[in-house]
Parts: C-alpha cells; structure tokens; sequence
C-alpha cells in the first residue's frame, strides 16, 4: 500500500483550510463543508455564482463560530477564477495551510446519446472532467509544498465505476473520466508527494438538486434568469436517499480509513432503513463482463422507475423504491 493510503487521522486537519467546490446549494458539497467546519477547518465554499456563495459562507458562519469561513465565486471551467481563489485564501490567511481540496462541482443533463444536445455534452465535460482537472491545477501544486499531510478529493460517481446504461450517457462517460483522471493523480502523486491524500468518492444516491442546478445554471447561461436572484435549491431524490451531512459523515469516514475508492452507499450508519443501492455489486456485474469480453445488456427491456432502461437502477433500494410506488399506485387506485 502506498504511503498515501495509511490510515488518517483527522484530527491533523483540524485548523487547516477546506476548499469546497460546488457547495453553494444544498447537495453533497454543502454536507462536506459544514462536516468541515464541524472538525475545526476553517472553509472556503466555492460555487458559480456571487449571490450562492455569500448565502453560504453566511449559512456556515450562524453555525460555525469557531472557525473562518470564506465565499468565493468561481467558475470551474475557468482556471483563472480557481487561481484567483487561491491567492485570495493566501491572502486573507497567510499563516494556515490548505488540507483539503474538494473538486466536486458538476453538472447532470440526463438523456439518452440519440435525444441530447452537443452543448449538453460540452457543458458534461467541460464542468465534469475539465473542471475538475483544473481544480487539481490550481490547488495541488501548493498541496505538494507543505510536508504535513492533506487531502485531494475529487467527485466522480458511482456511475464512473458501473456500465453505462439508457439514460445519463454524457454524464456517466464524464464520471468514468474523473475515476480515471484521479487515478493518474494517486500515481503521479505517489512517489514524490505522499503526504498528498488523493482519493475520489464515488456517492450512490444523495439527496441533492443536481438536475434542477444545472438546468438553472444553463438557464443563467442563456440570460433567461437572473444570478442575483438564485437562492440554494431544495432538496430533492427519494426517501431511501442518504442526507447530506449523514453522506458527509461517510465521506470523512472513508478519507480516516485511507481508501481511494470512496464509493458511499446507502447504508446504515448513514441511513435508517436495509435497502442498499448495492454500487460493489453493480460494479462487480461489469468486471464479470468483462471477464467474458460480452457486455450483459439484458437489463435494456426492463424500464427502470425514471423511464429508461437502465443498469444502475436495480439494487435493493430501487426495488423498494419500485415496490413502494406500486402499493402507491394501487391504493390510489381502490
Ligand atoms: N446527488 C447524488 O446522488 C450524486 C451521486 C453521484 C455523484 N454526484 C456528484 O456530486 C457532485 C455534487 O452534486 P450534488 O448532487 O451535490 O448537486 P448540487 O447541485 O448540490 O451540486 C453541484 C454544484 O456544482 C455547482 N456548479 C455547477 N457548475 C459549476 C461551475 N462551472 N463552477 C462552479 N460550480 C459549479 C452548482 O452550482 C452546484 O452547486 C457532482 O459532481 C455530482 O455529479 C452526486
């Protein structure tokens, strides 16, 4: 095992910096910085827009009085706002070292190759994968310089590890880019600059707004709604969802631990019920396809519950989840 992968304590961050990127709503960024806080780091929150971020940095400073918090506007897609950011932290706290970076921003446009747009796909990759790139750019080069040991983290999904499958296929083709991309990072890291903890977390089913955010953030983009007046959005997903800050809870479970792979099921502690999404067993699924050199998509005549086949959708939260909207569609129909 490599030196970047021995358990950590946590407590070494306490005092340290958090950058979080895409925490301005209500999603699994925003968990991760009041988790942060919650441990004694004092946090950056990072999002599209001016009006989110001060919302934010304002949310984090009711709760968390212990600690700094700051609230810079970037686009992710811009390096030259996500340097900006970072002298600004250098600036504002010459005297306190970065130990977390969260590269977590993304975007969703959930359709099928055939029915989505170019842009769509552009926007997937360009939030997604360069976004993040970019983000490793800015911030591990002053990682690298500090002994101590710190931590970059970056978001892809479950969706990175598993087939692609009916319906998110920009979105999925990026995640398996990020899992990718931050795999490169661990070997380019591993040698010279082990005390930089990379890893890249990979959640299963959080609440969170991510459809609704991107088609707003599109919608700021055209000019059909005013930046200045956004506000985080609700919370959405189903029941079976994990919370953020529970999400959260599992996040820093797995950096404590050391594990790269930071896949974040719906499991108990972290949520009160016993249908996992299963995100090992779906991914085991695509390895034994491999194995076989055959890809199994057998699961594209059966529609899944968001109305296109799907071979991510199938474990035993979405079995409950189908099995609940049954008995609701039958009680509603007595
Ligand atoms: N919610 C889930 O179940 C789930 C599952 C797997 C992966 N993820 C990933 O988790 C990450 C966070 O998503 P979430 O579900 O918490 O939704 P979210 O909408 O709360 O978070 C996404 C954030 O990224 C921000 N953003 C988008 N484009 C940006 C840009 N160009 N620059 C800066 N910020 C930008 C959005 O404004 C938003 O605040 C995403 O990368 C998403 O793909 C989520």
């Amino acid at each position: 095992m490599s030196k970047q992968q021995g358990p950590l304590d946590l407590g070494t961050l306490r005092g340290t910096i958090a950058v979080v990127t895409g925490a301005g709503n209500n999603g699994i960024g925003w968990g991760i910085a009041q988790h942060a806080a919650g441990l004694g780091m004092h946090v950056v929150v990072v999002d599209l827009h001016e009006a989110l971020v001060r919302q934010a940095e304002a949310r984090l400073r009711e709760r968390f009085s212990d600690v700094e918090i700051m609230g810079f506007a970037a686009d992710v897609t811009q390096p030259e706002t996500l340097e900006a950011c970072l002298l600004s932290i250098q600036t504002a706290w010459p005297d306190r070292r970065i130990g977390a970076v969260f590269a977590n921003a993304g975007v969703i446009f959930n359709r099928t190759i055939l029915k989505s747009t170019v842009e769509e796909w552009a926007t997937t990759m360009n939030v997604n994968v360069l976004g993040v790139v970019n983000t490793i750019k800015a911030f591990v080069p002053t990682l690298r310089e500090n002994d101590e040991p710190s931590v970059i983290c970056t978001t892809a999904s479950i969706g990175g590890l598993v087939r692609g499958d009916g319906g998110g296929a920009a979105y999925q083709a990026s995640k398996h880019a990020v899992v990718a991309l931050s795999e490169s990072l661990s070997f380019e890291l591993a040698a010279r600059s082990p005390q930089v903890r990379v890893h890249v977390l990979c959640p299963c089913i959080v609440q969170s707004a991510l459809g609704t955010t991107s088609a707003v953030n599109a919608g700021v983009a055209r000019g059909d709604i005013d930046a200045a007046e956004l506000a985080p959005q609700t919370l959405g997903g189903s029941g079976l969802a994990m919370q953020t800050e529970r999400h959260a809870e599992q996040v820093f479970d797995h950096i404590a631990a050391g594990r790269f792979y930071m896949i974040t099921d719906n499991v108990r502690p972290y949520v009160d019920h016993d249908y996992p999404f299963d995100g090992l067993g779906i991914v085991r699924e695509r390895f034994e396809n491999m194995m076989e050199l055959q890809l199994d998509n057998s699961d594209a005549w059966a529609t899944g519950s968001n109305g296109h086949p799907s071979a991510i959708l199938k474990g035993p939260m979405w079995q409950e989840l189908k099995r609940r909207a049954a008995a609701s569609d039958s009680d509603a129909s007595q």
